[in-house]
Parts: C-alpha cells; structure tokens; sequence
C-alpha cells in the first residue's frame, strides 16, 4: 500500500491533471476504451478475453496510459502461459492466507508480463448454497474465513498491480445473475454477506466491481446504499466502484448518482445518457470529477517494475501452485483396508489401477470468465502425476466408459484408484440461451444505449442484441460443442453412472479409493461407506497431479479442511432456485443452518483428516485492555501436538458460541484460525488475537455492531461440530461503531 506521504503527492498530481481535462475528456475516463461494435465482434469471433486485456482510461495527450483489465480467480486468463492455480474454493479448503498472498503476488507479476495492471481475481461472495455454479470461484460459506483469504489475495496483487473485488454484492446464483433481486435485511448484510468486502476494501483494494443482481430492489450499481453509503462513506473506499460487463449497468445516470464510477468493458451506456444529464443539471460535475478523480489517483499509484515474460509459469510460480494444490486436498474417509489399518497412504504396492474420465485430462475448472489457457502439455493430470511419482510402479488405467472392463482392472490390481466428480460442463458460469428471453422481458431496453451514437437501433433492436449477447457467450464457452448443462445445480448427486462405476469397482477390490473433483459440493452420504477411503481434490490448478500423488503415496499428509459444509442431502441447504427473480437471504446457511436445526452434516465446516493425530489442550484466555482500560481484543493461547510419525499441518479453528441474549444468533460462528506445520511428536503453544468486532452482532436499531455482556464461550476445535477444549470469557456489553 502507498505511503501517506505518496498519498498525497498521488492526490496533487491527480488535481493537476483534473483540471486540465476538457468535458469531453472527462466523460471519456468513465467507460472503457474499446469502441461498442469493435468489442461486441472481438468476443463473438475472436475470444478476446483471452487475448488481450480490457483497456480504460487512456489519454495520450496527458501521457495517461490508463488501466488494463484481466480476469484471474485462477490464473490470468490470457493466452501465452500464465499459470493455471487451484480454483479459489481449493485454496479456501487450504486455510492458509500467507500462501493466498504469495498466489496474488505471483498471478499480478503474471498479469503485468502480459502489459495487465488491473486483475479481477479477488471473488468474495459468500457460498450460501454449495450449488452455485460458481462456487469455485469463492473461497466458502464463512464470512471470516472468505474474508481473510480475499484480503490476502488483494494484498498480494496490489504490490503489482490493483485488484479488483468482485461480485458486489450477494451475487450466488448464476443462472438468474441479471435479474434477481436478493432480499435482506440490514443484519444479514452487514454481519454475513458484507464483511467479506470491507476486509478486502481494508486490505488496500482499488476496486471493486459492482454485481449484476438486484439487492434490495436496487440493481446493484444502482445503489446509493451499497456503493456510496456502506462501500465509500462507511468503509471510506477512495477507489473506483466498476460494473460487471455488459449487462452491469441499466440507468447509467442512476448508476452514476448511485456511486459507479467506471462502466465495463465497452463504451455502452454512460456515454449514450451523460452528456444530457449533465446538459440539464440531472448529474453535477462534481460526481463525475469525483469518478475521474478516483480513476486517475489509481493510475498514478500502479507500481512502476520489470515484469518479463519469463515470469509466467516460472519455477518459483509451478511450485506455488502444487503447494497450493497439496494444501488443499481434503481427506473425508480413511477407513480400514483388508489388513486393518487405514487405507491411506497407500503402501505395499505391485499395481494400481486408476479409474475415471477424469483421470488423464485436464481439469481445472469451468469455461466461465475465469477459464485460463495453459500451454499444451502443461497440465499435470492426476494419472500422470502417479505415474511420475512411482515409475517403478506398474499404473493402468481405465475410463469407466465400460464398467465391466474397470472393474476387470481393478480387480486384478493391490488398489484402485477412481478420479470422478464434476467438470466444465456440469457446473460453472454460464448463459443458457433460453435464459436470456426472460431477463429481456424484465430489463427495460437502457436509454443510453439506445441513444448512443454506438447504437444503429434501426437494425438492431435490445431484445436481438440480448439473443446476440446469449449467443456469443454460450458459443464462447462451448467451444468444444456438445450438450451440456453447466450454471448451477439443484442436484448435487453424482450422476448415477459414476455412482454405478463406483458401487462396482469397490465390489471389485476393497482397497478402493474415490477421488472427487470439482468446485461445488457433491453428496456422498449414498455411496461413502462402500469404499475405505474418499478425498477431494477439487479443480487442482495445473501442478493438481503431482500434488495427489503425493498424498496417496504418503509423502505428504492431507491438510485441506473443508471451506463449505458437506451436508447428508439437499434438504438441509438453503431454498435455492436459479431461476428466481426474488429471494431472501437470512442468517442460516451452512454450519450455522445445521447447527440451529439440530442436524448433523454429513462432513462439517471445517473437517478434514491426517495421517497424524492431533492433540489441543492448556487452552486459556484474557480480555486485553486498552490504554483508557476499556475492552480490547481477546487473546487465546492453546497447545497443539502432532501425536503422529511425520512432519503434518493443522488448522485450528476458534469458534464463538456467544451469549444471544439480544437477539438470536447462530450457535457457533468462526472467530479465527491457524494453519499450523508441526513435526512427528512435536508441541507448539499458539496464540490467538481475537477483535472485539469479530465477536459483536450488529444491532439495527443503533446501525451498528455491538458486544454483548455476558459469557463467551471459545471452543478450540478442528472443525465446526467439533468439541474441543472451551475457554469461557465475560465480555462487557458495548457499542463497536457501524
Ligand atoms: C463476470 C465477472 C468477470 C467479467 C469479465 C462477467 O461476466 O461476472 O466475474 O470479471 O465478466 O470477464
């Protein structure tokens, strides 16, 4: 982050700028710079995405270079070799900001190679239901732990470049992304869905991107109370709020009063209704040099640096990415093999067969925005990561396509091994064509672009262009053809041939292991108990192979903890329909769900195995104080042991199980982690510094977060249902601020 006194040399230099800009200029800095019909052609025919960067904000007569937009949840998605990560909600099973850090660093050295200064990879929005077609873009269902992890990855990036947070706000539904409106009360915003942001706005964001829903009733880069009053005035962001492309801005002199400052990626609607509206008093000049302003300090502050090509997919980068991938593999199931001990690691090998389409291909996600381009070749598949890890070890493989032939290999083999689960085509961001008549129906044709210059409105009328848009991009992300479904998902069963393939390759040999991938979650409870051992090793990033292979060998033990909490069937989820143009978003989703009702989940929030034991006990606590003697935060100490006979990591997880004597409130919610690397037998006494706000709820009727008085309970645990060592503190109540 920039020093104060930066900051303010930033600030001067801006002024000076400002007020050389004509009108014309100034209007000129608020959209993109890619002119309409030029752009709309460059995605339908070109893939431009993934080609070149976004521009905005050039100005040559003032020597303005101005801003260059990449997506990059999981990479940077321009060809050329850049590194393809784990998806988000991998590296959020991986509990570990330091290393989520290192990746935004890393993806913005990326990003800058390729002439991108701008990088839209931060996606902060909560998983309320692991059905979402984009869950892997997010890190998981828990405020804090989303939180910690974007502000990581910002931090990151804006050594290098500027981040970009994204979807604000309460954007997961894909299917009705353009049209729903989500409906929530004042304490579910700011205690569940909003923090996320303000941790990453904290974080030294210079952006944020507005969603395309409604919140509220408000389209979101129409809210004055989400971007002006919650974004700038309460969180005090002084960057640049953008629209989500295309369709992210409707009324642009509304979006504008609202406090939208940069529409994306083309010039589209801003231009078509600004001038007017400036013209005729509706939109003061100070709003728009306020936009500018925002704009230009961001251009002044990217940091100036060599960035060569040979960054991307550097030695140092590969080794980011399988550490990543290993760190989030997650263990649900080691039961006993034949010889009654746990069938992970696998040992006493003389075959292995490996089993499943997704075994040998790359897998890294969906077709969405966030789809990356790695060179050809560079994919480590989980059977090639096995293969090279044991070529002393005789490694057949089967698709499953015919399942007597699997189950024929699996038996003659000491184990198998089968790689299921979802890809591109079963989930992910997506428009289906059919989806976009509705929205039309809905969205009124927008003004501006309607008037715009950009527009021949003659031969091209807003419900054509909607079919044209819904074309383009289902075309672009069915690149390979074939029928598939993508977006979200109400079932989330395996299909019933994988479940099949799995019922009878356990029958075939006992020393079966089910290795899941994909980014949201998949029911298990039908099928678990019929094989010993069952991981997840999600959309694993490029290195994803290796890093499998040295979990099942042993060389590695799993520390991936779940992001998001596996539930025994979809009726202890959420409502969620994806095709809903109103929903209501409350407290209770995930773990706090089930823990209200009672219900057990099939694996927690949180819940991972190892190949060690795990030992937390001498668990106690203090309220800090402040100079003035009033409250500070809190501070925990506990001690963690490895009982086990290798090097392994942990995360220890603090949940609150609060007072809720005021209102109610969830049960128990997590208040910090650690992830913590001990040696065979090793001990290690860990503290925890606990904000107050971390512990308050906010309370409506004062518009702020408030401490309750009264007892607090701590549990030191390793996953969220678990019962581990309890410090009980007596916390004052008091008000925290807004
Ligand atoms: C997605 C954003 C993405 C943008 C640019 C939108 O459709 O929602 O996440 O950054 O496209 O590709």
């Amino acid at each position: 982050m920039t020093s104060p006194l930066a900051q303010e040399d930033q600030q001067a230099r801006a002024q000076a700028l400002l007020v050389q800009l004509s009108v014309a200029e100034k209007l000129s800095l608020l959209d993109g710079d890619t002119p309409f019909w030029w752009g709309m052609a460059s995605i339908a025919l070109g893939d431009a995405s993934h080609h070149r960067p976004w521009p905005a904000g050039a100005l040559p007569r003032l020597g303005l270079k101005g801003l260059q937009f990449v997506d990059g949840p999981r990479g940077v998605v321009l060809r050329g070799g850049a590194t393809t990560f784990p998806v988000p909600i991998a590296r959020g099973a991986s509990w570990n900001p330091e290393l989520e850090e290192k990746i935004g660093e890393a993806m913005a050295r990326e990003a800058r190679s390729f002439g991108a200064d701008w990088l839209a990879a931060v996606c902060v929005n909560l998983l309320r239901h692991p059905g979402w077609g984009r869950a892997q873009e997010s890190y998981g269902e828990d405020p804090l732990h989303v939180g910690l992890l974007g502000a990581a990855l910002t931090r990151g990036i804006e050594r290098h470049a500027i981040a970009c947070v994204k979807h604000y706000a309460l954007n997961s539904i894909d299917s009705s992304r353009f049209l729903v409106d989500v409906q929530a009360e004042a304490r579910v915003l700011h205690e569940l869905y909003l923090p996320q942001f303000r941790a990453c706005v904290e974080a030294g964001a210079g952006t944020v991107m507005s969603a395309y829903n409604r919140v509220n009733g408000r389209w979101c880069s129409e809210s004055p109370e989400l971007l002006t009053r919650i974004l700038k005035e309460r969180w005090g962001f002084q960057g640049l709020v953008v629209s989500d492309f295309i369709f992210g801005v409707r009324d642009g002199v509304a979006a504008l009063l609202a406090g939208l400052d940069l529409e994306m990626p083309f010039r589209m609607i801003l231009q078509g209704c600004l001038p007017r509206a400036l013209a005729e008093g509706q939109l003061p000049m100070a709003r728009v040099e306020d936009a500018v302003r925002r704009q230009l300090l961001l251009q002044l502050r990217i940091p100036a640096g060599s960035y060569p090509a040979e960054l991307r997919r550097c030695r140092a980068h590969l080794e980011l990415a399988r550490e990543a991938a290993r760190q989030s593999i997650v263990l649900l199931r080691n039961g006993p093999a034949p010889d009654g001990r746990p069938l992970l690691p696998l040992r006493q090998l003389s075959s292995l067969a490996v089993i499943g389409h997704l075994a040998d291909q790359p897998n890294l996600g969906d077709r969405g925005s966030s789809d990356t381009r790695p060179p050809p070749g560079a994919v480590v598949t989980p059977l090639e990561g096995l293969r090279q890890a044991r070529p002393d070890l005789p490694i057949h493989h089967a698709s499953g396509q015919d399942p007597a032939a699997a189950m024929a290999l699996a038996a003659r083999c000491d184990a198998a091994v089968l790689v299921l689960g979802l890809d591109w085509r079963l989930e992910g961001e997506h428009i289906h064509p059919g989806d976009i008549a509705p929205i039309l129906e809905q969205i009124p044709p927008p003004d501006g672009l309607l008037h715009s210059p950009a527009w021949p409105a003659a031969a091209l009328s807003w419900r054509r262009f909607g079919r044209l848009v819904a074309w383009i991009t289902s075309h672009a992300s069915s690149r390979e053809g074939g029928d598939f479904a993508a977006g979200d998902r109400t079932d989330l069963a395996l299909p019933a041939a994988q479940v099949s393939l799995i019922r009878r390759v356990a029958a075939a040999n006992p020393r079966t292991v089910v290795v899941l991938m994909g980014g949201g979650a998949i029911l298990t409870a039908d099928w678990d108990q019929l094989v010993p051992a069952l991981l997840l090793l999600w959309y694993p990033g490029e290195q994803g192979g290796h890093a499998l292979a040295e979990v099942l060998f042993g060389r590695v033990s799993p520390s991936g903890r779940l992001p998001f909490t596996l539930p025994r069937h979809g009726g202890q989820l959420p409502p969620f329909e994806p095709r809903a143009e109103r929903v209501r978003y409350d407290l209770w989703h995930g773990y706090r769900r089930l823990q209200r009702s009672g219900e057990g989940a099939a694996y927690p929030f949180g819940f991972g195995l190892s190949y060690c034991r795990w030992s937390l006990t001498e668990a106690s606590g203090t309220i800090g104080r402040g100079a003035g003697g009033q409250q500070g935060p809190v501070q925990l100490s506990v001690l963690l042991g490895n009982g086990g006979e290798m090097e392994a990591a942990e995360v220890v997880q603090v949940y609150l199980e609060p007072p809720g004597l005021l209102m109610e409130r969830p049960r128990r919610s997590l208040v910090a982690f650690q992830r913590v690397s001990l040696g065979a037998g090793e001990q290690r006494g860990l503290e925890f510094t606990i904000p107050l706000r971390r512990l308050a709820c906010f309370d409506p009727s004062r518009d702020a977060f408030v401490l309750e008085g009264g007892p607090h309970r701590f549990v030191l645990a390793r996953h969220a249902d678990d019962s581990g060592p309890v410090v009980v503190l007596q916390l004052e109540a008091c008000v925290l601020g807004p």
